[in-house]
């Protein structure tokens, strides 16, 4: 049987860091209130597009496996909201890179978009179809965040991660996996003010409103993963003593240890890095995945957990056997523009730029109240 394994990886952030008390000088909040809450400290905030981002993420992941970009035939970026929507996002993406023999797809299930892409190239692997995948997990939620809204804004960060998958004989890369959605709690968790919904019916694009049921979000979110988990788990044939090392979806470090002790995973096993980027939404498996790789958290062969969850109210759990090496291949000299803001100078210019926007916008704002505010179909 073919396999797909994770051959090589790469991760990028921004450099300008938002830290709580940042985040206080314009919300109405604290360091002591995120911190106990979420387990969040800082969080990244981009100074470029967010094909930037992914385009550094992968040219590291590239060197990592020690490929040409012609050797892929696959690229896919798994996002929620890419700098366009046509063309996708992936076609850029294969264009800077000049992975000329690639196909490329976008792939959108909110937080969840990495692993699901990770289901879907390994699947494309073990048929056939493709021999060799980029598989991308990024997210740049801070342009469009609505910075008036503290049940949000604290919780979101940017990056990208990206992972080379290389068709292989050995049982590695992917073994099993459980995916699911909870579509009847689609409207627990919505963006509005950003889609073709929105085109042409008075709001300006790029308004956002975070409808946003955190507590309901949270119990979800535990089922699912939980659940997802022992499923994911018993397909392979394993069990949860198997399990070398967890990389958690990292939304909020109080559901990463309520699905840990679920489970049945003590804490020294459960990689968590929420307190350096926040939530990234698709870029925080892939990102914490390559850290746990830098800092020797996993070694040849082992056994990883990778459970998530996000919009939709999508979940899922993966298991991926790691190979035999967790050094890079070789390294590429990708980087992003040096920046020359902090990450609330940058958040400052977002929210003065917004506040001109809404002043200049009020009536047709008004007009649209209830797209902004009403059920979501
Ligand atoms: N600072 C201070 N107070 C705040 C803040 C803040 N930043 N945000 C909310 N509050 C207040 C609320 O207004 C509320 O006040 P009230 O009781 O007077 O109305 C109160 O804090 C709520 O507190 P708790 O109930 O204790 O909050 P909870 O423990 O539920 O934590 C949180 C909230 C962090 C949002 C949690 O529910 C959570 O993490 N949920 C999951 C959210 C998530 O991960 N979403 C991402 C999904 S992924 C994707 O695809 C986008």
């Amino acid at each position: 049987m073919t396999h797909a394994a994770i051959t090589g990886w790469g991760k990028c952030l921004p450099p300008a860091v938002l830290t709580n008390a940042d985040l206080a000088t314009f919300l109405e909040t604290d360091d002591e209130w995120i911190v106990s809450r979420t387990g969040m400290r800082e969080r990244r905030i981009t100074h470029v597009p967010l094909a930037d981002l992914i385009h550094v993420a992968s040219a590291r992941a590239l060197a990592c496996a020690g490929l040409p970009a012609d050797a892929l035939d696959l690229v896919l970026v798994g996002s929620t909201i890419g700098d366009e929507l046509a063309p996708n996002v992936a076609s850029g993406v294969q264009r800077r890179l000049g992975a000329r023999k690639a196909a490329s797809m976008d792939l959108n299930t909110a937080c969840t978009s990495f692993l699901y892409g990770l289901s879907t190239a390994t699947a494309l692997i073990r048929t056939g179809v493709v021999r060799t995948a980029l598989v991308v997990g990024a997210e740049a939620p801070t342009p469009f965040m609505d910075w008036t809204d503290r049940n949000v804004a604290v919780l979101f960060g940017d990056g990208a991660g990206a992972a080379v998958l290389q068709a292989t004989d050995r049982e590695e890369g992917l073994l099993a996996e459980r995916l699911g959605c909870d579509a009847d709690a689609r409207g627990i968790l919505d963006i509005r003010g950003i889609g073709a919904r929105y085109a042409n019916a008075g709001v300006p694009h790029g308004h956002t409103r975070w409808h946003f049921d955190g507590p309901e979000i949270f119990k979800r979110a535990v089922l699912g993963m939980t659940q997802a988990s022992e499923e994911a788990l018993a397909r392979c044939g394993r069990t949860v003593a198997d399990v070398d090392l967890v990389v958690p979806h990292q939304a909020n470090q109080r559901i990463i240890d309520a699905v840990g002790r679920r489970v049945g995973v003590p804490p020294g096993k459960v990689f968590v890095n929420v307190q350096r980027y926040g939530n990234m939404s698709a870029a925080t498996v892939p990102v914490a995945l390559v850290e746990a790789v830098e800092e020797g958290c996993v070694a040849p062969g082992s056994l990883l957990l990778l459970p998530g969850f996000g919009a939709g109210l999508s979940w899922c759990a993966h298991v991926v056997r790691w190979g035999e090496r967790t050094a890079p291949r070789g390294s590429s000299d990708a980087e992003l523009p040096p920046c020359d803001r902090t990450g609330l100078e940058i958040v400052n210019d977002l929210r003065a730029r917004r506040a001109r926007y809404d002043g200049a916008s009020r009536g047709f704002l008004e007009a649209a109240r209830t797209m902004l505010e009403g059920e979501l179909p």
